[in-house]
């Protein structure tokens, strides 16, 4: 007797136990947010215009799909506590917009932060978390980007942990997307938390380059692929390493934004673009919508590429694929072409964390060039081609039997 009553209990309680909304993020989240490029000028015109153009240009056919007001949409909080859109940006108010981008077959994503303000001085979650958890249910939203400002003695693992709570309680599955820049080395304890973590400070328009700011700096494309090195094995499907959103066509120049692309898709990073949507060049349209490319993010093992070899300023990446494929990405760190005369045969691949091998020696594969679209010999012979400066070759390589 005693045993079903505590057989009971705990199965009841079940059900009320909190914890992450899986399977929301089984491949890396792709979308657009509005930071990048509008900073805090954001109102529901751009985001409806931004959405009609993420349909219009393609992404959302390519697997874009949300749609992320970052910060400053904020309002005040109401007599209750609830927080509300600023009312001037968002006339329409935010179940409109939610609706609006539903009904275009997109989600929705929102931003807010773990302290009192976010890092715009906007209201934060701190002490609001479960209210403002279930106002973003009720707006429909699917997506929460939560930010680090003014955080002063909070715990990052409790505070995440918190909202995720907060979110499981209000009951709508919500992507959850930590974002506090890798301080607390969040790939230790974000797995059943979020569904993303952020590993760096913020990216900046630069490729290879620190951009000074007060007291910060922001960060080349260069600088962040090398900033955390051996965390490969922490990112997997459901919960991601996050390199930031992306700066393609922001002003950096095709090879620049072709290379960045490249190696966000070999880092198994979350593509949220970070571009004017509705003003974009057919190079940049060419670069975020390459299907082969997002084929190598989007990949159903979800392992991030590693490095396999540098030498003269030339990066070799390896990412294991699916059915025993392999993308393989040359980059070239260096602003000067380099002349690529990689021997196959004298090299092997032995990634660790997803227990795959390759001798070259003794295998031979396909080979497919992502970029130039187009076959290009096997692994039998040697591989030769110019890299110009500041850009990358990207292969997919199949096994010949
Ligand atoms: C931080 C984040 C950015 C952006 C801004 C908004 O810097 O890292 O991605 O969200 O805040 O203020």
């Amino acid at each position: 007797m005693k045993l079903q009553i505590i057989a009971l209990t705990v199965f009841c309680a079940l059900p009320l136990l909190a914890q992450k909304f899986t399977g929301l993020a089984l491949t890396p989240p792709m979308g657009w947010n509005s930071w990048n490029k509008f900073g805090c000028d954001v109102n529901e015109e751009l985001i409806k215009d931004t959405a009609d153009a993420m349909v219009a240009s393609g992404l959302l056919d390519a697997g874009y799909q949300y749609v992320v007001i970052d910060d400053c949409w904020h309002g005040e909080r109401d007599s209750l506590g609830f927080i509300q859109a600023d009312p001037e940006r968002f006339p329409s108010g935010m179940r409109a917009l939610a609706d609006y981008i539903h009904a275009k077959g997109l989600k929705f994503g929102i931003y807010s932060d773990a302290g009192w303000k976010t890092c715009a001085g906007r209201p934060g979650s701190r002490g609001y978390e479960f209210q403002d958890a279930r106002q973003y249910a009720r707006w429909g939203v699917d997506y929460l980007k939560y930010d680090w400002c003014n955080t002063e003695h909070l715990n990052a693992r409790g505070a995440y942990l918190t909202m995720r709570d907060a979110l499981y309680a209000a009951g709508r599955p919500i992507v959850f997307s930590l974002c506090e820049w890798g301080n607390n080395q969040p790939w230790l304890w974000g797995r059943n938390i979020g569904h993303l973590w952020r590993i760096s400070g913020d990216i900046g328009v630069v490729f290879d380059g620190e951009i000074k700011h007060d007291g910060w700096s922001s960060w080349g494309v260069l600088q962040i692929i090398d900033m955390r090195q051996n965390i490969r094995q922490y990112a997997g499907p459901d919960h991601w390493n996050d390199p930031d959103m992306m700066e393609v066509g922001n002003g950096m120049s095709v090879n620049q934004d072709r290379a960045h692309f490249s190696m966000w898709c070999m880092l198994a990073a979350p593509l949220m673009a970070g571009n004017d949507l509705s003003d974009m060049t057919q190079e940049t349209v060419d670069i975020l919508t390459n299907r082969e490319a997002i084929a190598v993010d989007q990949d159903s093992l979800g392992i991030q590429a590693l490095n396999h070899s540098s030498q003269d300023s030339v990066d070799v990446w390896f990412k294991p694929l699916a059915h025993g494929d392999w993308a393989v990405c040359f980059l070239n760190r260096d602003v000067v072409a380099k002349a690529i005369n990689f021997v196959w045969a004298d090299h092997q691949v032995v990634d660790d964390v997803a227990d795959r091998k390759v001798t070259f020696a003794d295998e031979n594969y396909s080979i497919r060039d992502l970029w130039a679209k187009k076959a290009v010999g096997t692994t039998d012979k040697p591989f030769s081609a110019q890299l110009p400066g500041h850009d990358v070759i990207m292969l997919r390589l199949r096994p010949m039997n």
